[in-house]
């Protein structure tokens, strides 16, 4: 498996974006000013991560996402790890996450690859979000916030 970034004449990879944020909009709006790496298998792209620079020495990842029958098999780590050590070599200070309340795997995951939680916005997907979102039967209502000093 590559991971590398694409360039801003590639097409990002629409499909797994989505499984990560409902928002083709949002999607759209972010993908436009960050930067998006991929995971790929013989040229078949099985993920995907938009890493944002958002306000003074930090950095965001907007959207990690695996395709669903590469799952559990820690691309994802892998794709995190790469977005934090392009962070660092940009000479950022601070990597951030955000999440849902209700996106217990992605809590756990966040935080094997060195995140703390700092932050609750709550009613933030209830505010942003014109559909009801559940997960592991809770709704989806408040973001957490997950940040990691580089
Ligand atoms: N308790 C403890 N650990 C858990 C867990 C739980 N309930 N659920 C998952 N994990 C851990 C796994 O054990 C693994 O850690 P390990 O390598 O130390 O064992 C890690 O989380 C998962 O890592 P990995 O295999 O790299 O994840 P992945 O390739 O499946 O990618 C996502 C993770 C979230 C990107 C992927 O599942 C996905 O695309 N989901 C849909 C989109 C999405 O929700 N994106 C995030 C939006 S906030």
């Amino acid at each position: 498996m590559k991971i590398r970034k694409l360039n801003k004449k590639e097409k990002p990879p629409l499909e797994l974006l989505l499984l990560a944020d409902p928002s083709e909009k949002m999607i759209k709006d972010y993908l436009g000013q960050g930067d998006c790496l991929v995971a790929e298998i013989n040229g078949q792209r099985i993920g995907v991560l938009v890493l944002l620079h958002t306000k003074s020495n930090t950095v965001e990842i907007m959207n990690v996402a695996v395709d669903e029958g590469y799952q559990g098999k820690g691309i994802g780590k892998q794709l995190i790890h790469n977005a934090i050590a392009i962070a660092k070599e940009e000479g950022h200070q601070v990597i951030e996450i955000g999440t849902g309340n209700s996106s217990i795997s992605q809590l756990a995951l966040y935080q094997k690859c060195g995140f703390r939680m700092v932050e609750i916005d709550h009613d933030f997907f209830v505010r942003n979000y014109s559909e009801d979102i559940y997960e592991n039967g809770i709704q989806c209502r408040d973001r957490i916030r997950l940040v990691q000093e580089l």
